[in-house]
């Protein structure tokens, strides 16, 4: 499975460097199996060796140029950095960004062979206005994106679940995986207030194939010990 963690705008490079390093000691001593993958800021970005693989939350669709507080591929490279995330709820409902621009980033980063850890999710309004509505507004999130990508994994985060500690019912989670993986024959993971005491039993669940986890991630023990809950799944 794939166990990943998003820090958001947390945690400085010094601790993201201790971070790294008790998660790395952890997968060693534990002879961990899964995909772990992690998202520090991009001012914690350096060259990491080891099994958890370094991401980054978020870079312009360009090598360089003129794009004031972005970053491009020529900062990447220099942390060897191959798997980003896009189309983070945040960065669609607080900072903006549309499907149209969203779908060329995509773009851009599959021609570069990125991993791409592409998120949707509706917010409670969409949720409530039923499956129909709910159904069209996750499709209309795929627009310009290449599903059968082979480096793609989609996350599934509800807008009204992250960081609220609120996630839908097990079922609820479980069903809307399912519809999915029908289009999507990628892997599937699930983020919205995943915390250690909960991770077990979303993971458990059919055609969840991981979790991404925000603020539940902040403390590597913590992180490690939703890592364990998948070593032991065996999915
Ligand atoms: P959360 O965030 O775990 O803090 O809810 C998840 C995410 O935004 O990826």
């Amino acid at each position: 499975m794939i166990i990943a963690a998003n820090f958001k705008t947390n945690l400085t490079r010094y601790q993201t460097r201790e971070y790294f390093s008790a998660l790395e000691n952890f997968i060693h001593d534990n002879g961990i199996c899964q995909e772990v993958l992690v998202f520090p800021s991009a001012t914690s970005l350096y060259l990491h060796n080891g099994k958890a693989i370094m991401g980054v939350q978020n870079a312009y669709p360009a090598v360089n140029g003129a794009y004031t507080g972005e970053i491009g591929t020529e900062q990447l490279d220099e942390f060897a950095i191959k798997t980003i995330l896009i189309g983070h709820s945040e960065r669609r409902h607080v900072l903006g960004e549309t499907q149209e621009f969203i779908a060329q980033k995509f773009e851009f980063y599959k021609n570069l062979g990125y991993k791409i850890v592409y998120c949707i999710g509706e917010p409670l309004h969409v949720r409530e206005s039923g499956e129909v509505k709910m159904l069209d507004y996750l499709n209309a999130q795929l627009v310009g994106i290449d599903t059968k990508y082979k480096d793609l994994v989609i996350a599934y985060e509800p807008v009204w679940a992250i960081g609220t500690g609120l996630t839908p019912t097990l079922a609820e989670i479980e069903t809307l995986h399912t519809i999915l993986s029908l289009t999507c024959k990628t892997p599937i993971l699930y983020g919205g207030s995943v915390k250690a005491e909960n991770a077990k039993e979303i993971l458990a669940l059919n055609n969840v194939d991981g979790i991404l986890v925000g603020s539940g991630a902040l403390k590597v023990n913590d992180f490690c010990s939703m890592i364990s809950d998948a070593e032991k799944l065996n999915k």
